[in-house]
């Protein structure tokens, strides 16, 4: 039987994470947060020493890797050459890097191919950058959630916080965020943007139950 595979991008910070997980609890589906991919990338990028613009190096170096996911207590892992890094890739540096390496074709390549996979096998909630518009462009429904850069960069201020993950200031998460924002929607292939039947939703004025609720309301009109 066809799986049901719901779709929500948007801009790092634009609630995505909190509102894709609460929605695929509350339909008991799982949860793919497909930035994470990204970001194992990246750590293992670092970890080489490579220079994550470095396009050549990396289109090498996503040749031979692995990157897995897996879930455990319906929390979402990830697998990187066979290591749990599912909380080493939570950190600002590592943002700014799956930014960059997520502009090389071949990276992309790799880990769509993954995405595919899992929405074939399964009901899920997956977000990301280029969900509706490139790795699922018949998904059932497509959200695009936006925010205001600077209540992205308060909510991601504040979220950093919570985890002990110590930034200097709103500033400097703007000035990241604000980064991510450029290199994501300029990058030539699949960049963030929003699919034409995508539903946009501005997050800003609106709490996490508000925009959960709204987005049920959408899945359930689909279905009837
Ligand atoms: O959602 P996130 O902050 O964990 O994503 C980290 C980076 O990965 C983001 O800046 C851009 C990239 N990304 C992407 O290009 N495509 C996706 N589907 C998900 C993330």
């Amino acid at each position: 039987m066809k799986k049901v595979n719901i779709a929500i991008d948007g801009p790092a910070g634009a609630g995505k994470s909190t509102i894709a997980r609460t929605v695929s609890e509350t339909l008991g589906f799982i949860y793919l947060d497909t930035g994470a991919m990204y970001r194992a990338v990246a750590l293992k990028a670092i970890r080489q020493g490579i220079n994550t613009r470095d396009l050549n190096a990396l289109s090498e170096l996503v040749k031979n890797i692995d990157v897995r996911i897996f879930y455990a207590a319906n929390e979402q892992r990830v697998l990187l050459d066979n290591e749990d890094v599912t909380c080493e890739i939570r950190t600002p540096e590592i943002s700014i890097a799956a930014s960059d390496v997520a502009a090389v074709p071949e990276v992309r390549i790799k880990m769509v191919e993954l995405q595919r996979d899992i929405a074939k096998a399964n009901d899920v909630v997956m977000d990301g950058r280029d969900i509706g518009s490139y790795v699922l462009p018949d998904a059932d429904v497509k959200i695009y959630l936006t925010a205001t850069v600077e209540a992205r960069a308060l909510r991601r201020f504040n979220e950093q916080a919570d985890k002990g993950i110590k930034a200097a200031s709103i500033e400097e998460v703007m000035k990241d965020i604000e980064y991510r924002d450029r290199n994501d929607s300029t990058r030539e292939f699949a960049p963030l943007v929003k699919a034409g039947d995508a539903v946009e939703i501005d997050t800003t004025h609106m709490s996490v139950r508000e925009v959960v609720n709204k987005i049920i309301s959408l899945i359930k009109e689909q279905s009837t």
